[in-house]
Parts: C-alpha cells; structure tokens; sequence
C-alpha cells in the first residue's frame, strides 16, 4: 500500500452506482452489464443504496439471493463492491407500520411515506432496524473479497421536527449548556422581544408559524440537526465495526447546487472525522448559459480542494454524470470530451476514483431519463459509452502513479458553517448580497487561474502549515479562533480578511466595546461601518494607481497601526482606508474593506504569489481557462494535469521539462491545447 492510499485497490476505480435489483424480472439484462463493463473498462460498482424492499420484502423475511449473485459475478470479473446499507430509503410496509419513522416537517406537518431520504433521525425503531440490516449485510458480505468498501447510506440530509426530535433537542441543548436554562437564555439573548423560557419543555425547534428570531436558537438548532446525523450514522455502523473492522466505511457527502458551495445543511467538518474515507457527488452543469466554462471549473476545484481538505488524503468521486443528469433547469449533454476532461480534473484534485451515477438508465420513475453509462439502447456504440470506455482505458493507464499521491498547498481558504448559517439568518447587510461563500469562490478563483493549489480548510485544520492564510467575511468568531489567528500571524504567517469578519461570537450574540481588541492588535485598524449598496449604486477603490469598481459592501475603517494600500473614491468615505496591510510580530496581516470586482482579486493575489513566493506544480503561461493542477507520488515525483476549460485553442509556453504521462514523451516549451484537451505529464521535482 501507499502512504496515503485509500482503499485496499491500487487501481483507480471507475464505475458507479449499480441497480441490478430493478432487472431482475427482465431476463438477460444483468448478463449483459456484466459484458459490458468489462467493456467500459470498469472496476467498481456500489450497490444497494436504495434496495431495502428488495433486501426485505416483508417484515423478517430476508431475499439476499441476488444481492449474493452480484457479488459472484463481481468477484468474476475481479471487481470491487461497494456495499451500502439501504436506510436512504424505506419499504412501505415499515413506514405503514412504524409511523414514527416519517419525518415531520418545520411546519409540524407529518411526511406521507414516498420518494427517499425522508426518514426521522432519532426514531428508536428507525436506528434499531437500520442496524440489524446493517448487520446482515456483515453477517453475509463481510468476508467476501471483493467489499472494498461500505457506503453508508446515501447522501444525508434534511431535518424532522416530531416529537421525538424536540425531545432529543431539549437532552442536546442540556448537555451543551451544563442543564442551565438561564445559560441558555443568556446565550440567546433571551429578554429581546420577551423569548425568556422558564422551562426546558417551552423550548422547540425554529418554524417559520413559531420561533424563527432567535438567533442563538438558529443556530444551535443547525448544530443539532448535524449531531443527530452523525448520531444516527454512528449507530448505523456499529455491527460494521464489530463485524468487518478492516473494511473501510464512507457516506457521500454533497455541495449545494446549482452554485457549487459547501453543502449548507450539515457541518462536514465533524462529519469528515466520523468516516474513513471522503467521498462526494459532484453534478456541475457544464455548458450553461449564466457563467463561463472556467468559471464553473474553478468552483469544482473549490469543492474538490474543501473534501481533499478534511482529512489530507485523496477522496472519491462517489456520483456523477457520465452525460446529463434529469434535475438541472435544462439537462444538457456534455459536449465531446467534456467528460474525459471533467473526470481528469477530479484526479489532478485528489480524487482516485470516478464513479457514476448510475451503470444503466432506469426504465421507469423519476430517473427514467438521467445520464447513465448504458443507456436504454443497450449500446456499446452510442458516444456517452465510447466516452466512459476512453476514460476507463486512460485511468487503467494512470492509475499506478495516481492512486494514493497527494495534493499539497500553500495556501489555506477558511469556510465556516457557523458562519454561514449565522448570516444566512442575520437581519442586517444586504438581504440578499451576503454571498458568504459565494466570495470564498472568487477569492479562491483568483489562485486558481494562476494554477496555485489551496486546501479549502475549515477551523478543525490547523493552519500554521500555510504561507498565507485567507478567511474573508469570518463573521462568526469564537474567543479560540480570535486566538489561533493571532498566533498564526504573530508567528509569521500571512493573513488575508475582509469586510463583516469577528463581529459576532459562537452564539451569535455581537462582541461589545468595539471590533475584538485582538483583531485590531493584529489588523492594526478597527473596522467602524459597513456601508451596504443598492446593486444600483456604484464606487471605486484606488490599489497601485489603478481603479476597481467595488460593490455590496464597502467598510469605513479607523487606521491605527496599518499602511494603507487602497483608498475608496467616492461617497463621504472618498479617501479613507480602503485595503490595509499591518506587520503585526512576525506576520502581517491585509484587510480589505470593500467588495471589489475580480480583476482587484486577481491582481492583489498576483502581487501576494510573488512577495510569498508561492508556486504551482508546474510553471505554465497560459491564458485564462487553462488549470494547471496536480498531484505528489511518494517518490517525489509530480503528476499534473494541464485542463483547457474554454471553447478555444490555446496557446500554451511550459516552462519546465515534462514528460507526457502516456506515451513517456519530453515535452516543453510552447504546446496547443484544442478545447476542452487535457495533457497529462510526469514532473521530475
Ligand atoms: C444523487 C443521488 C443519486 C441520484 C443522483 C442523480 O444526489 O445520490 O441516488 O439520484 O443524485 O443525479
């Protein structure tokens, strides 16, 4: 095994969600995907997330039969499975049974049983048939050579406000408070507007028909929602540990569509360090009609960067379309080699997988017309399966010198979800311009398009390891993180931040006497006003005798210790402060006060590259849309990716001897690249 390998195969794995239990009743079909995945060049199948009807069609009574014929047939095939447990969705007869197990909605409304993912987290019953199932599944797979992996679940998500749930609330919020309501009171700013409890039992979760101006309830109702999550899955993967504790377990994790940003409704942060392996499922809709191709590749490099992050390793790419998926606006085909070049960026990020959702189109149901590897033909000869099969092919080729190297960075982008959660529900700023990791995407694009990888951490990683750490709009601060960023600047670190940061502490509750006296030692200014725009209004700053339009925020700062590197033009403010640098110990630390246009973004992270002497993996001249990315094999060598992610020829200058990974030719100096071409080459470091 590699260092930093995964799972126990040393091929990339290439396959993806598998429903043979929707053709058992049609004869030949599951012969035939057998014959052509081999074909698509195809290693890995994960099966069974959404089969518990056909696990246990009644109560008790048990149909693994062709469950055991797919994993025969893997194991024919030198394949790998990926084994999930079913809890993503339930039969009927449970739900009909067992009412307790259906949801009940922020309205107070119980959920019909239907569709999937909807199940209540805290169900006694629900947690004690997910386990016993789970431990069937050990019981019958877990010695079988061919489980790679568990995949628990599908795709967590969504909240359930029943009785059972308020209950669990209330226990949660006694264990965080020390059982003290009046802590509880004073953390939520209990006499605004009379919501002082005096008892537990008054207390339930956020409603838009009861409390919804709580803040501090908010937000420890969002914390909750996340531990009960983890709660349920912790449970679900007990008999997995006591029966298969070598076999490695995962959950698909999400982003929020169709924007690309950190998935909104559980905190991943203490997710990640639940699971073994990081796996995710990545739709971006390439070819749309509201930003560029590059724009979009960017944002699934931030992605891709914020699961590499979590624990350091590779990841998987547990879902994607291998042509369209069924529920963007408009479901477009991926144009001729978008597939082959959107599968490699996932590599050149950290990913030793490309995994589809799904083998075989559905017949019927809502998925009838998603993307799929074989399509309702059964062809070999349409282009999405020539497609896959390329790809297969070049991952076969890839895979001794991709599996198990690592992404390594510089550079540090904060995302918080108590941040975010806490100014999404903020009264204040721009109702709608907040735009909190929508401005993470920009700042991390500005380093993108000069090829300079960034770990998009959180504040469970430490951040001594980076030369410059970026956390712009930290609007949330704990007493801690006011700390740990003071000791990563005092110790020599560089520090970028901007408009709406510290004001607010872990409760949401606003910090007193001014902007955090730590902050302004370190920042050597205090932020006085935030001057919120109409979309209508307009200003500029003044950075190196150049102007920048800025929009939605523009703050008013005090300079005390700071040299002032940008000037506002405009407004009563024309003059003051706008960007800011402070050598504060060791370290220094910018401020920038207003929302600017991306060309600011890409020139002050230009002039940053160059004084902290950041590099790329491979120094490429290009023009914008060309990603250059990659990846460090244990013997020191680099493999990177150079991505062309426009519509046009470019013209390219490689500045570095390489040598094509393919076909072992040196390659350098001034190459072309046709649209949507990836060059794969190995770098002696
Ligand atoms: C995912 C889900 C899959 C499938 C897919 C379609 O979110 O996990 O089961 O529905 O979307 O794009």
């Amino acid at each position: 095994m590699k260092k930093h390998q995964v799972t126990k195969d040393t091929r990339l794995l290439h396959g993806g969600d598998y429903n043979p239990d929707q053709w058992l009743d049609c004869p030949g079909i599951i012969d035939q995907d057998f014959k052509l995945m081999k074909q698509a060049h195809t290693n890995t199948f994960s099966v069974g997330m959404f089969s518990w009807a056909s696990l246990e069609p009644e109560e008790g009574v048990y149909t693994f039969e062709w469950l055991d014929d797919i994993f025969d047939r893997i194991e024919a095939m030198g394949g790998n499975m990926i084994l999930a447990t079913p809890s993503g969705a339930r039969p009927a007869w449970m739900s009909q049974k067992y009412p307790e197990v259906l949801r009940v909605d922020a309205l107070r409304r119980k959920q019909l049983h239907g569709a999937r993912h909807n199940h209540c987290f805290t169900s006694p019953y629900y947690r004690e048939k997910a386990q016993e199932m789970n431990r069937k599944l050990a019981e019958r797979y877990g010695k079988r050579s061919s489980l790679l992996m568990w995949h628990i679940s599908n795709e967590y998500g969504g909240e359930c406000h029943c009785d059972l749930c308020q209950t669990a609330f209330r226990d949660w919020l006694k264990v965080q408070y020390d059982n003290d309501l009046d802590k509880v009171n004073q953390s939520w700013w209990g006499p605004f507007w009379s919501h002082t409890f005096t008892n537990w039992e008054q207390i339930e979760s956020p409603s838009p028909i009861g409390e919804n101006a709580v803040h501090g309830l908010n937000l420890d109702w969002r914390r909750f929602v996340t531990d009960q999550t983890i709660s349920f899955y912790k449970d679900e993967i007990v008999p997995l540990r006591e029966l298969t504790p070598e076999v490695p377990i995962t959950t698909n994790f999400m982003s929020d569509n169709p924007s690309f940003t950190p998935f909104r409704a559980l905190d991943y942060s203490k997710f990640a360090k639940e699971v073994d392996v990081i796996s995710w499922d990545a739709y971006p809709a390439w070819h749309n009609d509201y930003e560029e191709t590059y724009e979009l590749a960017s944002k699934v490099g931030f992605m891709n960067d914020s699961f590499k992050s979590m624990k350091q390793k590779p990841w998987l790419l547990m879902e994607s379309t291998p042509s369209h998926v069924n529920w963007h606006q408009f479901n477009k085909a991926k144009r001729p080699s978008m597939h082959y070049l959107s599968a490699m960026q996932m590599l050149a990020h950290g990913s030793d997988s490309n995994l589809y959702f799904q083998w075989r189109k559905s017949r019927g149901s809502s998925e009838k017309f998603h993307g799929a590897v074989v399509d309702h033909d059964g062809s070999t000869e349409n282009r999405v399966f020539k497609e896959v099969a390329r790809l297969g092919k070049a991952m076969e080729d890839l895979s001794e010198k991709v599996v198990g190297s690592q992404r390594i960075a510089e550079v540090g982008l904060l995302y918080d979800w108590d941040s975010d959660w806490a100014l999404e529900h903020t009264q204040g700023f721009g109702l709608q311009t907040k735009l909190y990791p929508e401005t993470l995407q920009k700042h991390y694009q500005s380093l993108w398009e000069k090829d300079i990888p960034v770990d998009v951490i959180t504040k469970e990683n430490t951040f001594k390891d980076y030369k410059l750490l970026v956390v712009p709009m930290l609007y949330l601060m704990s007493e801690e993180t006011v700390q740990r960023l003071k000791v990563y600047v005092a110790n020599g670190g560089t520090l970028v931040s901007s408009y709406i940061t510290g004001l607010v502490n872990e409760h949401d509750l606003t910090y007193l006497g001014g902007w955090k006296k730590e902050l302004q030692e370190v920042f050597g200014i205090e932020p006085l006003e935030t001057d919120t725009y109409y979309t209508s209004d307009s200003n500029e700053l003044t950075f190196n005798n150049k102007q920048y339009a800025i929009r939605d925020y523009a703050t008013i700062i005090d300079v005390k210790e700071a040299e002032v590197l940008a000037q506002y033009e405009g407004d009563f403010y024309a003059d003051s402060a706008a960007v800011t640098l402070n050598n504060y110990k060791d370290g220094e630390a910018y401020y920038i006060g207003a929302r600017a246009e991306d060309d600011f973004n890409r020139d002050f992270y230009s002039h940053l590259i160059e004084k902290l002497d950041l590099s790329p993996g491979l120094k490429v001249e290009h023009e914008i849309g060309v990603s250059v990315q990659g990846r460090i094999l244990d013997d020191g060598t680099s493999i990177i990716f150079i991505m062309n992610f426009t519509e046009e020829e470019q013209a390219i200058e490689i500045l570095e001897d390489v040598r094509d990974s393919f076909t072992g030719e040196t390659l350098s100096g001034d190459v072309s690249l046709k649209p949507y071409e990836v060059l794969v080459v190995d770098k002696n470091n």
